[in-house]
């Protein structure tokens, strides 16, 4: 089969990152039969520096044109100074916005190799982690009215947080979905004590629940979650929750795993189209070093053979290359641990393509 391929290489580590990811995907469509094309997007603080805003329309087109967008990471401190609309981070809610990936999927996982990297005292790490972060992504407090009023002592600023409906339904139904194929349980987070847009979110997921009697639901408000997730995150499975709850939420899982370098992502909206992209950001300490790790961008590019190109055999080859590594002892400096092979980005990024290749003998 063939696919076009947007390539969002984007700021800092991010090309790094990407070059090994599209290593990884030209050794599955050479194993596998598959033919990736691939399109070089500008968007984020490099297209602030070329084209003076982080995402011109040109680049909107032809993401939304192409079977799926790979995404390394933007932002970074030259851009800091910027105002809202025009920072790089910009370039992300409006790609999600513009392709209408309401859906951002984030699986925090604990990698049987990598335990000993876990933050969490050893017995709760021994019960493992594996659950994912449904978020959605293309409304709430992100998306809401928002502006500044009055000057002087009276200035002040607000941001508001407005959910419909039809945007609980949709991701409510995506995390059900997500259930189904896992551990069959969904815990939705909100702050439903307090907030109006929360007690709309918690009868909508009740309602949603309703056509599917095989998975259980729990609610949980999201200061209680925040803790839950240190003292028992084995008790997770899917959680499901609002644009900025998802953010601060998906942050923490992610740094519990102790692996934020190897934690891949998914948006996805309606259509097959979606945008995968590592976790982490741009690290912009360490760009140009050859020291990122590739993981995260890399179970990205798996993630997206799965879940928009329904490639699910070579999505496994990618996971099992992946894990074949670090079962082999090789680490990058973020998940060194005493008596591993350190190694840099293209180093991680070779032996992974090569465990792809030697399938093929
Ligand atoms: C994320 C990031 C983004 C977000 C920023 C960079 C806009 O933190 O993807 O979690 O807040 O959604
Ligand atoms: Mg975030």
């Amino acid at each position: 089969m063939k696919f076009k391929i947007a390539v969002i290489k984007g700021d800092g580590i991010g090309p790094e990152v990407v070059n090994e990811a599209i290593k990884v995907l030209n050794a599955v469509g050479n194993r596998f039969g598959h033919t990736f094309h691939f399109q070089e997007v500008v968007a984020g603080g490099q297209a602030i520096d070329s084209f003076g805003e982080p995402l011109p329309a040109k680049a909107l087109d032809t993401c939304r044109a192409s079977d799926s967008v790979l995404l390394g990471a933007v932002g970074g401190p030259r851009w800091d100074a910027l105002p809202g609309h025009l920072r790089p981070e910009r370039a992300l809610l409006g790609l999600r916005s513009g392709l209408d990936l309401f859906a951002n999927i984030r699986p925090a996982v604990l990698f049987p190799a990598l335990k000993g990297a876990c933050p969490l005292r050893q017995d709760i790490a021994e019960k493992g982690i594996d659950l994912v972060v449904v978020r959605e992504s293309t409304g709430g407090i992100y998306f809401g009215k928002r502006g500044r009023k009055n000057s002087g002592a009276d200035e002040s600023a607000y941001d508001t947080e407005l959910y419909s409906r039809m945007e609980v339904e949709r991701i409510a139904r995506i995390a059900f979905e997500t259930a189904a194929k896992r551990r069959k349980h969904v815990t939705s987070i909100d702050k439903a004590n307090i907030l109006e847009s929360s007690r709309l979110w918690r009868e909508v997921v009740h309602e949603v629940a309703s056509s599917y009697p095989d998975i259980t639901l729990a609610d949980m408000l999201v200061d209680n979650a925040a803790m839950q997730l240190v003292r028992n995150p084995s008790a997770f499975d899917v959680i499901v929750t609002s644009n900025m709850f998802g953010d601060i939420l998906s942050d923490e899982a992610a740094q519990i795993t102790g692996s934020i370098g190897i934690l891949a992502s998914a948006s996805l909206g309606s259509s097959s189209l979606g945008m995968y992209e590592p976790i982490h950001g741009s690290a912009p300490d360490i760009a140009g070093q050859g020291k990122a790790n590739p993981i995260a961008t890399i179970l990205s590019a798996a993630m997206m053979l799965k879940m928009s190109f329904g490639l699910e055999e070579e999505a496994y080859a990618v996971e099992k290359a992946v894990n074949d590594a670090l079962e082999a002892g090789y680490r990058t400096g973020d998940i060194m641990e005493p008596g591993k092979k350190l190694v840099g980005t293209e180093t991680m990024g070779r032996v992974i393509t090569e465990n792809i290749l030697k399938a093929n003998q």
